[in-house]
């Protein structure tokens, strides 16, 4: 399972590259409007620290206007992604994009019929948000579910990319799905490696080390 930062935080993204955990990067507007930076001088950064995808999305409505600004983020580096949403524009780009060989992530997928027809248009990622669907009471990883099972049935190269992942506990459901990529906010990441049982552990170590007197180095 390969894991993506959920951030346009670049001093995060630093931080948790350093761990070799991290196999991409996805942002959207929220997330740029969050960094308080310009959204190209951001995604260029964050290009240059991870050598998997980031996605920098689209944020027109139109397909010309999609295929303008996706021209300007995927000259930004050779590992840019470009995110389009779910629209009938938005597929209408992920076709043109795909067949140009751009990768393109695409995202607010909320249904499985979504996702189909984000397969067909080419997509490398589909981006179903889990978290969004479980706050108005739906099941978000039945969706998960739902798009690995029809993709299986096609084989279908567009990979499960699930997103708004709120918990560890999200991340781990979608690694039981077969999901390819789940993309994690920063925290979410470092509550995976922590347990008080380990930092427990690790103390009751240190201290009988320390009886023993003994050094490694
Ligand atoms: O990048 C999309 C995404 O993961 C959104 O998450 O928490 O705003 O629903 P959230």
């Amino acid at each position: 399972m390969k894991f993506f930062i959920d951030t346009a935080d670049v001093a995060e993204i630093k931080d948790l590259a350093e761990t070799g955990l991290v196999d991409g990067v996805t942002t959207n507007p929220s997330l740029i409007a969050k960094s308080g930076r310009k959204f190209l001088d951001v995604v260029k950064e964050i290009c240059a620290i991870v050598d998997g995808p980031v996605s920098a999305e689209v944020t027109a409505l139109d397909f010309e206007t999609m295929l303008r600004e996706a021209d300007v983020l995927r000259r930004l580096a050779d590992n840019v992604a470009i995110k389009v949403p779910l629209t009938r524009d938005g597929l209408k780009a992920c076709k043109r994009l795909s067949s140009e060989g751009t990768l393109v992530n695409v995202t607010l997928c909320f249904s499985a019929a979504q996702a189909l027809l984000a397969a067909k248009a080419g997509a490398a990622f589909i981006s179903p948000f889990v978290g969004r669907l479980d706050d108005i009471g739906s099941e978000g990883m039945e969706l998960i579910s739902d798009i690995c099972e029809i993709y299986a049935n096609y084989d279908f190269d567009t990979e499960v990319l699930v997103a708004s992942v709120r918990s560890p506990m999200h991340v781990l459901e979608a690694a039981r799905l077969g999901a390819d990529v789940a993309t994690v906010p920063p925290g979410v990441l470092r509550q995976m490696y922590g347990h008080p049982l380990t930092d427990k552990g690790l103390e009751a170590f240190a201290k009988d080390w320390a009886k023993t007197g003994q050094s490694i180095l």
